[in-house]
């Protein structure tokens, strides 16, 4: 597919259908374009942990939630998904990368950074696996687990102290779900978000953003 066509295709997929397992070149596909996302001082402070067994999502799930015996509609909807991916950051590699003669942070003090880059990155990964299960043929959702389930996770999965569990990727290939309420918000438009020279300011011609994406 063209970019502009994934990116426009792209939506949070909910539900899958689980006789359907995401195709090992599929995965490996993904996770290859993850490696590909950019990250500060090239430091790749991510790991991703592929949980594609049935004991394995099992494990994930009652790990991740308080509600696997009896879950609502968002959650019996995710669960089918056939494949798990977990993106995990890891700041001490951020840390040692710039305490490298080249960034010369030698003093590891995280106070340095503007924003946790370790978790910017790892989303940025996440995006492409996202992208990549649209290229072929498959749909995502990146989701979060809630912060007093990240020990069980952890500890289920022998996930190291040091990486934090920026968020979950589900694969696989989508069955008709009701669109996120979400949605309704509307897609906030360039003329709003976007700031031209100073901000709060418009762009000097009148009017410049292309039309509404179509179906939207
Ligand atoms: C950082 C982040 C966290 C998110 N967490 C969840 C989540 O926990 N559960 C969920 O169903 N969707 C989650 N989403 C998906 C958003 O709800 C979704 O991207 C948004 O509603 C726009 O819909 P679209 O991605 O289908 O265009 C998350 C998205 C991002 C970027």
């Amino acid at each position: 597919m063209e970019l502009a066509d994934v990116v426009r295709a792209r939506r949070m997929v909910r539900r899958y259908d689980p006789a359907r397992p995401v195709p090992d070149a599929v995965l490996v596909r993904a996770l290859e374009a993850a490696t590909r996302a950019p990250s500060a001082g090239f430091s790749q402070g991510w790991d991703f942990l592929v949980l594609r067994t049935s004991a394995e999502r099992t494990a994930f799930w009652r790990a991740a939630s308080a509600d696997v015996d009896a879950p609502d509609s968002w959650l019996a909807g995710l669960m089918t998904a056939p494949a798990l991916v977990l993106c995990l950051s890891d700041p001490e590699h951020y840390l040692d990368r710039y305490a490298e003669p080249d960034k010369g942070w030698a003093d590891r003090d995280p106070a340095r950074w503007p924003v946790p880059y370790w978790d910017v990155d790892t989303g940025m990964a996440a995006l492409l696996i996202l992208l990549t299960a649209v290229d072929e043929g498959l749909g995502g959702c990146f989701f979060g687990v809630p912060p007093e389930r990240h020990v069980a996770v952890r500890e289920a999965f022998a996930i190291p102290m040091t990486r934090r569990l920026v968020g979950v990727v589900s694969l696989g290939y989508a069955v008709p779900h009701p669109k996120s309420p979400s949605l309704r918000r509307g897609r906030r438009g360039l003329g709003e978000v976007t700031h031209w020279g100073r901000f709060g300011s418009p762009h000097p011609s009148p009017s410049p953003h292309p039309s509404p994406i179509p179906g939207e």
